[in-house]
């Protein structure tokens, strides 16, 4: 999605905003621009693709000195990807320049009643008509004006503003897309993530919705846009410079992947305690008894969060016996859905940014719902919004294809259903073996990713074929879901994932000759069903690749290539089964040639509908 930066202190803008830029880029983007204010009103250069065809553009540029400036990574929403509709953007006398995340839904409204007024339009942005609207209503006090445009507008906003008329002066605003502010000594960096901040200072707080934030090189003032004064939560960011370096590796993905074992065990430090029996999770401790007396869990997410929300009910009805459901968030927030008393709707999201999933947690929240989150990224918006939660604790996750966050999403949903499973019905005997197997899941995570070259060659056998399916049942269900998300989002293969039996009612019809599909085989209660089902693949000439449990003699005669996992509780199998397929996925699109990390048309957070 689009990203912000913006600067004011004493240091020239420029290089400081494209560094900030290019730790945006993960985001996913399609073009870039910048502003710097300047004695005569603003230095603008935007350029359609990769930042650093802006960075090239502006190396034959004169101008750009300024120590006052915004920049942005646009995704196009409305109008192409062109260098006009690229931010930042001016009104007409170009009084007003500014940058936004979101969507302004009302923007054509808006437009209508500026052309009223003599304003032109360049661009097929909604972005303009804000950055109009603004300059129509500036009646000397550029904050005021910004906030009475954000009562006008409806929608989705981070926007950062600069004004001819009060050159020493930025405004920022959010509402629905996010936005912090880095606290320097004599400056201030704004930015949509901390990843453009930390280079700077480590101190920041997060714009909560309707907020505006007035920026000097020496002074701050925040308020609501109905000028309501708030005092910011100024906090100390945890991001370090080197868990946002790619180091030796060649991807972020592939970073991430090989991390997992040293972020599994950072998600279950402190939290655990084997010859106890008991789990810690003091997010969850000022609601543990609404939690423990829930009568219905409501898992919500979208893409690989959701499919580490399907795994957390197949955790929740086994080890804490809470009936369970999962959802797309972008369903559940519109269609109006029931929410009885004892309801726990609990949002699973990496970046704790996701629109339709923020906005599914405040349909629930509205409709008295006690509301959770399953968040990896400290301080986001549903991570500041929910009663209760759990931090995944696996660092900053810059790859677009999500991994690490998706096993620590797991990990963190299977002590969730532990703690409520002691409260409830679990028996501490149980308990103890489960923190036990856990607690061996980083080491054979371990042992997974030794077999990387392997893994790499059997890709590469099929990486030709447009076509696969990935099956499984039971707890492997959902990762056979994202096996195929995977591929499908950086490979560009066509994929599906499903439960294996629901192959015959249909998709049995796609099997040709030679057709990749991967099964996920491990030992487990539903083991002989999957072995019929890759029978029936056999017969009709599918490649049967299976993820097998270490020892089993067996699938080595039915499948034609066999990726190994270690035996584990059948409860955390998808901790291990998932990896191969995350190994799978990378190769695919390193063999295919794509760039990883910025997958075609994707973004890293959705903060639009
Ligand atoms: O930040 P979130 O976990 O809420 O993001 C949800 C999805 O957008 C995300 O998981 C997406 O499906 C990933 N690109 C998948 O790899």
């Amino acid at each position: 999605m689009c990203g912000i930066v913006g600067y004011i202190g004493n240091l020239p803008a420029k290089n400081l905003l494209i560094e900030g830029l290019k730790r945006l880029e993960y985001r996913g983007y399609d073009s870039a621009g910048i502003a710097i204010a300047s004695s005569t009103g603003f230095d603008i250069e935007r350029a359609v693709g990769r930042v650093s065809n802006l960075e090239a553009k502006l190396d034959g540029d004169t101008g750009f000195d300024g120590t006052i400036g915004i920049a942005h990574t646009r995704w196009a929403t409305h109008g192409g990807v062109t260098e006009v509709n690229c931010h930042p953007h001016t009104d007409n006398g170009n009084k007003v320049c500014l940058v936004h995340n979101g969507i302004i839904e009302n923007y054509a409204a808006i437009k209508t009643w500026l052309a009223e007024r003599g304003h032109v339009f360049n661009t097929e942005t909604d972005t303009e008509a804000l950055a109009c609207l603004i300059a129509e209503l500036y009646d000397g006090d550029l904050e005021a004006a910004v906030k009475a445009a954000l009562r006008e507008v409806t929608g989705a906003y981070a926007i950062a503003v600069l004004c001819t008329e009060e050159p020493g002066v930025l405004v920022c605003a959010r509402k629905g897309s996010p936005l912090m502010v880095g606290v320097g000594s004599g400056e201030y960096v704004v930015a949509s993530d901390p990843s453009a901040i930390v280079a700077h200072t480590s101190r920041a707080f997060a714009l909560d919705d309707y907020n505006v934030v007035r920026l000097t090189q020496d002074s701050i003032r925040t308020s609501t846009i109905h000028n309501k004064a708030v005092t910011p939560k100024v906090m100390q960011l945890e991001l370090e410079l080197d868990q946002i370096e790619l180091g030796t590796f060649d991807h972020y993905m592939q970073k991430e992947i090989f991390e997992q074992p040293h972020a599994l065990r950072n998600t279950l430090r402190g939290r655990v305690d084997r010859d106890e029996g008991r789990i810690v999770l003091g997010g969850l401790l000022s609601c543990a008894k609404e939690l423990v007396r829930a009568r219905k869990f409501v898992m919500i997410g979208q893409g690989t969060a959701l499919h580490a929300g399907m795994i957390g009910e197949y955790l929740l009805e086994d080890f804490a016996k809470i009936p369970t459901e999962v959802e797309f968030a972008s369903e559940f927030r519109y269609r109006n859905p029931i929410v009885e008393e004892g309801t726990v709707v609990c949002a699973v999201s990496q970046s704790g940014e996701t629109a339709d999933t923020l906005a599914a947690l405040g349909e629930a929240q509205d409709k008295g719902a006690l509301s959770m989150g399953i968040v990896n990224a400290v301080g986001s918006s549903i991570a500041r919004t929910t009663d209760a939660g759990v931090y995944l604790r696996v660092g900053p996750e810059i790859g677009v294809a999500s991994t690490k966050a998706f096993t620590g999403q797991v990990t963190a949903l299977t002590m969730m259903a532990l703690f409520l499973g002691r409260r409830r019905f679990l028996s501490v005997e149980k308990c103890k073996q489960m923190i036990g197997d856990l607690e061996t899941i980083p080491d054979k995570i371990e042992q997974v990713l030794q077999q990387a070259q392997q893994i790499k060659a059997v890709t590469e056998k099929y990486v030709h074929r447009e076509n696969w399916l990935f099956m499984g049942r039971g707890f492997n269900y959902p990762t056979a879901l994202e096996g195929a998300l995977k591929l499908k989002e950086i490979s560009y293969i066509h994929a599906e994932g499903m439960p294996a039996a629901e192959m015959k009612h249909g998709p049995i019809a796609l099997i040709t000759d030679g057709m990749p599909t991967v099964f996920i085989a491990n030992r487990g209660a539903q083991y002989t069903k999957v072995m019929a089902n890759i029978e029936e693949v056999r017969a009709r000439g599918g490649h049967v690749i299976a993820v097998a449990t270490e020892g089993d003699t067996e699938i080595e005669s039915v499948a034609e290539d066999v990726l190994w996992v270690p035996e584990v509780a059948e409860p955390l199998s998808p901790l291990l089964t998932v990896v191969p397929l995350q190994l799978m996925a990378y190769y695919a699109a390193v063999a295919r040639g794509h760039d990883v990390d910025k997958p075609r048309n994707l973004a890293k957070s959705v903060t639009v509908e």
